[in-house]
Parts: C-alpha cells; structure tokens; sequence
C-alpha cells in the first residue's frame, strides 16, 4: 500500500465489529484488543451461521446421493467454489481447486506439477521473505527429482531487489514461487512485475497470496499468474479450507496430487481414469462446512468492499507505524513503502515473548517468534519479533492500547 494515496474512510468500522460476536469479550479483566489477524481472522456471523445451518439442516456428502440433503449440500458447496471464482475474477470453476489450505495448495503444486514437469538441475526461484510452506515444499521436491531452490535477496526495509532478482531468472529456471505478502513483515511484493519478468522468459508463477486476500484486492488474471494459493481462515473463514487457483490448461497437464473417491471417472484394478477438473484434485470427502464457510466468508468481505478494506487499514497502518516509532528502544522490521497492516517490532533488552505474555495480561493478542520464517529473521539478525497484524476491524483506540501495553511492559522491565 503507498503511502502516498490518500486514505478513503469509507468503511463503518462500528457496525462492521458488530458482526464478529469474538471481538466482544474480556481476556484477564480487560476489553480483548486482538491484533493477531495474520495468524488467522475472526469469523462473523455471517460464517458462523453458514456452517452451522449445514450441519443443522443440510448435512449430507456432496457430488454422492439423489436424495434431497445431499443436492442441498452439493448446492451449497458448488456455490461456494463459485463464490471462490468471483472473488478472485478466475476464469472457471474448473481453476478452483478446494485444498486444507495455503499449505497444501503449495504441496499439491509441488508434488503434482513439480514431479511432473521439473527435472534434476531445474531452479525453482523465490524470494528471501517466504513462509516456510513456500520453503519447504520445494526442498522436498529437489530431495526427489534433483530441482534446486534459489532465494533473491530483499534490501534492509524488507522490499524484494528486483535487480537481483532478474539477475537469478536464468535458463534454469523452471518456476517462480513467491509470496503476495509477507506474514512476517507485511512487505507487498511487486508481483506484477514478477509475473512480468518470468512468463518473458516461459518460466510459470506461483503466489502465495494466504496474507494478501484479506487485505488487497486480487485478480488472477490482471495479474497473469499461473497459480494462486490461500487459506480460508485467514480471510474470515473456517480453518482446514483454502484454494489452489490453477490456469486450465497447466491444471489440465497435471497429474492427481491425491488419489481416492471422487476424483476418478473410472476404476478397474487394471486402469484408472480421472475426473474432470477441479475433482480431479480432490481425491475424498471435501471439508464441506468449511467450503460452505470460505464462500459465505468471501460473499462477506465483498459486500464490505475490499477497496474500502484496504484503504481504511492504509490508514490504520500509518497510524500505527507513527505510533510505534515514537516509542523509545522499539526498532520496526519491516519498513517497506509497499506493505500491509502488520507491525513486526523488537524491544532493545526485552524478549518478545515476554512482550507478548505482558501483553496478553493486559488482554492484548499478538503473535510472537520466528512466525514460520526464519530466514527472514535471519537476515534481519533477531531470533524472533512481537508481530501486531491488522484487520478492517482494528481500530485506532485498539492501537493506542498496543502503544500503552508496550510502554508498560517496558515500565515492568524497568527498561
Ligand atoms: N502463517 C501464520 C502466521 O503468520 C500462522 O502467523
């Protein structure tokens, strides 16, 4: 997010918190303040009652039965996986593939795509602010076929050098896998130029977009990747549900992650045939509740408007990065001109779980540690940092009571 466009407040912040029956309680005697979104979101009503009226009324498996439940249920999961299709403008339905979440989109392109197309000596690019779900994967593969993973460095404010990283798209390279946005630091990445800079070379791209969804609008295909992944969770909906965006034609070439029911036409034990996309990748029962969940999730935040979600925490954010400045002994990782609603910070002389415990006391949630990226924490020499990630329903008040837990805690450390 620029710092340079103007805030537009368009969204009623108010009536919006209304909806999430979570944010309404006390933790140790205080109002709770949470502020731990990248980690995962709270659910409002809206989810809630989705899930709960398949299990009331409509509980039943899908794509399975004639009978009345199990049409509602295929119904409303099918709707969901159309819900998917708008909110991130693919195609077809046949793109939206339902994985556990941002996790498992990645094996799934990893092990399917990966062991299909890649050959010993191909380089898989990434960025040196990835999760380790966009780590990991890459590194068992290269264990199997021989692939090997390379990292393009990010300068000292978190933003990927786009200089180096064009330098490491050589003829080796077989994929880009890259965050949309980093959980660690909150860093935008330019992913546009990315796609940009790698289909000039025919080289494909996969974004792990589970940190960007909530907070930016995205359109698979303005921005042309190949692959898209994120969980349901961290966008308001359940947990266990998230999607794999493939494009047809690459989803088409690939062969099953899993096998099981539902994803074959045919089987004899001298021959299997598959089923069309996207069931072709969804060997078993699907989490069910949870699609219905993501879907209602989604439906949700676009009536909000994510425009005006992303234009009210741009101001959330610049608020809260002044604030946190002013503290004395607080050093902000993570200053990128680009970036979403996430404070990553370190106190000189104070570990961050002890921030974070303090915190917690005063009814505060934060996420502290590595927050599954060490690299990144490595490069920026600290061992962990206190994380404050932001969702449209954080509010300024909640951001001074981050600024005053904080100079408690340093009062409690007598620092
Ligand atoms: N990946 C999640 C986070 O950043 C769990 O906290």
């Amino acid at each position: 997010m620029s710092a340079e466009r103007k805030p537009v407040l368009d969204l009623d912040v108010s009536a919006a918190r209304k909806d999430f029956p979570a944010l309404h309680q006390e933790v140790h005697g205080k109002p709770l303040v949470y502020l731990d979104n990248a980690a995962t979101t709270q659910k409002p009503t809206a989810v809630i009652d989705a899930i709960d009226r398949f299990y009331r009324l409509d509980c039943s498996n899908v794509h399975r039965g004639v009978h009345e439940l199990s049409e509602r249920a295929t119904k409303a999961f099918e709707e969901a996986r159309t819900s998917v299709k708008r909110f991130i403008n693919a195609r077809t339905e046949r793109e939206i593939v339902f994985v556990r979440g941002t996790t498992e989109a990645i094996n799934l392109v990893a092990n399917s795509y990966g062991r299909s197309h890649l050959k010993a000596g191909d380089e898989i690019l990434i960025s040196a602010l990835e999760h380790h779900s966009n780590i990991v994967p890459w590194q068992l593969l290269s264990d199997q076929v021989g692939t090997r993973l390379v990292a393009a460095p990010i300068n000292d404010d978190a933003e990927l050098m786009l200089e180096e990283f064009e330098r490491r798209l050589g003829p080796n390279t077989a994929l880009v896998a890259v965050a949309h946005v980093s959980n660690a630091l909150g860093t935008v990445m330019p992913v546009q130029e990315i796609v940009r800079m790698a289909h000039d070379r025919n080289v494909p791209v996969l974004i792990d977009g589970a940190q960007a969804v909530s907070h930016l609008r995205v359109d698979v295909r303005e921005l042309g990747c190949d692959f898209y992944a994120f969980s349901g969770h961290k966008v308001f909906g359940p947990t266990g549900i998230g999607i794999l965006y493939g494009r047809e034609d690459l989803l088409d070439r690939m062969p099953p992650y899993q096998g099981g029911g539902d994803m074959i036409r045919s089987v004899t034990f001298e021959k299997t045939t598959y089923n069309e996309l996207p069931y072709k990748f969804e060997a078993g029962t699907p989490h069910i509740a949870g699609a219905i969940g993501l879907g209602a999730a989604l439906d949700y935040l676009s009536r909000l408007g994510i425009d005006h979600v992303t234009d009210y925490e741009r101001g959330l954010l610049a608020y809260g990065t002044e604030l946190l400045e002013s503290i004395r002994g607080l050093r902000l990782i993570g200053t990128a001109r680009e970036k979403a609603a996430v404070l990553s910070f370190v106190l000189e002389g104070i570990h961050p779980h002890d921030v974070g415990t303090v915190l917690d006391r005063l009814g505060i949630a934060v996420r502290t540690g590595h927050h599954c990226a060490q690299p990144v924490m490595a490069r920026f020499g600290v061992p962990a940092t206190t994380r404050a990630s932001l969702a449209f329903y954080n509010t300024k008040a909640e951001l001074d009571a981050l600024a005053d837990g904080i100079r408690q805690v340093q009062q409690w450390f007598k620092l």
